[in-house]
């Protein structure tokens, strides 16, 4: 089954795609990216991803060269060529190649990557038992709206959460807690379930909405409101979600137990919902899994 690559137009295997060295993507990570997966041939909130990858680009003024509906038709094409059972779907949009210079080059293309790998799902060992995390300060600029391909406060807050055992690290601005290195965080409080509100501080995760509009179909108390590192230490229950981790129990912050230690309900309920939700056995409000 061959990992498939599409640079501008052009498709190949992985192996054998090329840009330029001088692709500003690559000089300056002056670009825009989106991961999205599919389970089997049903592709997870591409609607949405689409939409985000545009409100990322129009953010810094990088045009992109496709439709969305055109980008649809590529990502399908790549998704049936790579012929996985599932497929994680990488998309690069950055401001094109020239000369080394930091302000925008004039009359440049766009160059928009896209990769189709193999991909599984997070183990169901963690799954059912959850992970640890650690703190780290959120050393990220204040547009983390924008998914921009500059990932090194990420990379490093990531890093430094594997050093130390931890599977993931929670982002800690002036004192209020953002998101993980590469997931959204929610809390819950007796029946409250609290996600950090939509802002500049976040990235507004395609999972986070879909879970939040299902606990909302499933009457959960869902709230979006600032939260502090006490909060957290003090919930009954942490959770974090995003493509690559789903619905992911959080057990364990900076070496202290969360509650019992173990999932809870509230994260439980969602976790079945997301997975009926995926197997295409239920819905949500605005949001589909788009099949073939
Ligand atoms: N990251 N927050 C950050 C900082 C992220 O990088 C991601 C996803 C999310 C979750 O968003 P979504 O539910 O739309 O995947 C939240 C991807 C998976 C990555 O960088 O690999």
């Amino acid at each position: 089954m061959p990992n498939l690559a599409f640079v501008n137009g052009t498709w190949s295997s992985l192996e054998d795609a090329k840009i330029s060295i001088e692709d500003r993507g690559f000089q300056f990570g002056d670009g825009v990216y989106e991961v999205i997966r599919t389970y089997g041939r049903a592709i997870f909130g591409l609607s949405e991803h689409l939409a985000r990858l545009k409100i990322s680009a129009d953010e810094i003024e990088i045009s992109l060269p496709y439709s969305p509906s055109e980008l649809e038709s590529f990502i399908r094409q790549g998704c049936l060529d790579s012929q996985h059972k599932d497929t994680s779907i990488y998309i690069q949009l950055t401001r094109g190649v020239a000369p080394r210079s930091h302000a925008f080059p004039k009359g440049v293309q766009s160059t928009l990557v896209m990769t189709f790998r193999e991909t599984t799902r997070i183990p169901t060992a963690l799954r059912e038992k959850g992970v640890s995390v650690i703190s780290v300060p959120d050393m990220r600029w204040g547009r983390c709206h924008v998914k921009s391909l500059n990932l090194l406060p990420n990379v490093l807050a990531r890093e430094e959460a594997l050093r130390s055992g931890a599977y993931e690290a929670i982002l800690v601005r002036d004192g209020i807690v953002t998101e993980g290195a590469g997931s959204n965080l929610f809390a819950v409080s007796g029946k409250k379930i609290m996600t950090t509100p939509i802002g500049a501080s976040i990235l507004s995760g395609i999972t986070r909405k879909i879970v939040f509009q299902m606990g909302l179909e499933e009457g959960l108390d869902m709230r979006e409101c600032p939260l502090v590192l006490e909060d957290l230490y003090r919930a009954d229950e942490l959770f974090i979600t995003g493509t690559t981790v789903e619905v992911l129990p959080v057990v364990e912050l900076d070496g202290k137990k969360i509650a019992s230690g173990r999932p809870g309900k509230m994260t439980s309920l969602l976790q079945e919902a997301f997975q009926k939700y995926v197997q295409g056995k239920r819905t949500c409000k605005d949001s589909r899994v788009v099949k073939d």
